[in-house]
């Protein structure tokens, strides 16, 4: 049975998480390298920072709903078939939404940040990279091809 984490605790950690994220988008986009082999940054068809195909793209991903990128949820002229991991996509419908504090976090510990967030300590997102310095640069860095 996975351990229910009341939503007030969620609410609180995800509150005091923001508090602390300042991020530097100039050190982000040097950092950024750890992330292209899997992630590239597309605005409407125009590749602003090359990367692969195996992440979806993160043009516009503060503020975005997890797991919605339209060519990687459902597949595209880039990607055969959509390659989201249903625990994303669960996560998405639950309500996550991408920050620059929450992507830090994520960064951090995809596997466990997801789990945390569905308060299911069974969830397999597909994502295992562990960052251990910089995510909140990385973050301000995707902010600036965001929306604000
Ligand atoms: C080894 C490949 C790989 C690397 C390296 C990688 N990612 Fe990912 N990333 C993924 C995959 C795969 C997913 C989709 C996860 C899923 O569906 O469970 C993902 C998802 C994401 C998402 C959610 C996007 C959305 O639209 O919901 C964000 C944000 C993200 N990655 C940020 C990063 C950042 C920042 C870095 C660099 C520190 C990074 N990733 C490095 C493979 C990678």
């Amino acid at each position: 049975m996975p351990r229910k984490t009341p939503l007030a605790v969620i609410l609180v950690a995800i509150t005091a998480t923001q508090s602390l994220a300042s991020g530097d988008p100039a050190k982000g986009e040097k950092l950024f390298n750890r992330c292209t082999s899997c992630h590239a940054i597309i605005r409407n068809n125009e590749v602003l920072v090359k990367g692969g195909i195996t992440g979806p793209n993160l043009y516009d991903v503060v503020g975005r709903v997890a797991g919605t990128e339209n060519d990687y949820r459902y597949g595209g002229p880039r990607l055969p078939v959509g390659m989201f991991t249903d625990d994303m996509i669960r996560a998405g419908d639950q309500g996550l939404v991408w920050t620059t504090e929450n992507i830090a976090a994520y960064s951090r510990d995809p596997i466990g940040f997801i789990r945390t967030f569905l308060a299911d300590d069974t969830a397999r997102p597909n994502m295992s990279v562990k960052l251990k310095k910089g995510a909140d640069d990385i973050a301000a860095y995707l902010a600036t091809f965001s929306a604000p």
